[in-house]
């Protein structure tokens, strides 16, 4: 399974590299504004540079003519970007046309298994079923991974699942256990992951059982 960072921040998209954990970015227009970038297309290439797999731009129009531009321009932008395209008719129109012209793209704002096979059939590379917001109304956020995992195995999609809203590592263990390709999440819950208290007993153990030793010697 693939790590994904969604965030705009570059320090973070540092740490996650730097700890080797780093396979590709997610962003979208919220976590840019949250990171108060007011220049996207510098900003989109500066974490492309950070970036060693792909990062998701998402574009602002609506159309199916606009959004086709904005994803040809995000697409010029750095070789690893991939087009987040909303899922709403003229976006999956677009999605069709993006395949054609060889630009990889991430449909977002997936809710529902149908929404999902509707995206793979357009040819998107990769949908990004929302887990948390879905939590969030009460549904459990986790069936629809299950659902798209089991309709893509059924008809050979090569369209990846990128389980995206993740809020804390139970959303990581649980897409990983269903079969999502890629889990997306804050850097925040990447260290999380990292979190045992047996661990750190363990290791406080270890070394004081060193300390002992190395005292009487
Ligand atoms: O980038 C899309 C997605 O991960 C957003 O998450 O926490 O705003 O629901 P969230």
């Amino acid at each position: 399974m693939q790590f994904f960072l969604d965030t705009a921040l570059l320090s973070e998209i540092e740490e996650a590299a730097a700890l080797g954990l780093l396979d590709g970015v997610t962003t979208n227009p919220s976590l840019m504004a949250k990171a108060g970038i007011q220049d996207f297309d510098a900003h989109y290439r500066a974490i492309a540079k950070l970036t060693p797999g792909p990062v998701s731009a998402e574009v602002i129009s609506t159309t199916y003519t606009d959004m086709v531009a904005e994803a040809r321009h995000l697409s010029n932008l750095a070789s690893n970007i991939v087009v987040k395209i909303p899922f709403i008719p003229d976006g999956v129109k677009a999605l069709r046309t993006l395949r054609e012209e060889g630009i990889p793209t991430n449909c977002t704002l997936i809710f529902s298994p149908v929404q999902a096979l509707i995206a793979a059939k357009a040819g998107a590379t990769y949908v990004s079923p929302f887990i948390g917001r879905l939590d969030d109304i009460g549904h459990e956020g986790m069936e629809i991974i299950r659902q798209i995992r089991q309709i893509f195995d059924n008809y050979g999609f090569e369209t990846k699942i990128l389980a995206a809203s993740i809020r804390h590592p139970l959303h990581v263990l649980q897409s990983a256990l269903e079969g999502a390709d890629v889990a997306t999440m804050p850097y925040s819950v990447l260290r999380q992951l990292f979190n045992h208290p047996l661990t750190d007993k363990g290791l406080a153990q270890f070394l004081a059982d060193y300390q002992k030793l190395h005292a009487r010697s």
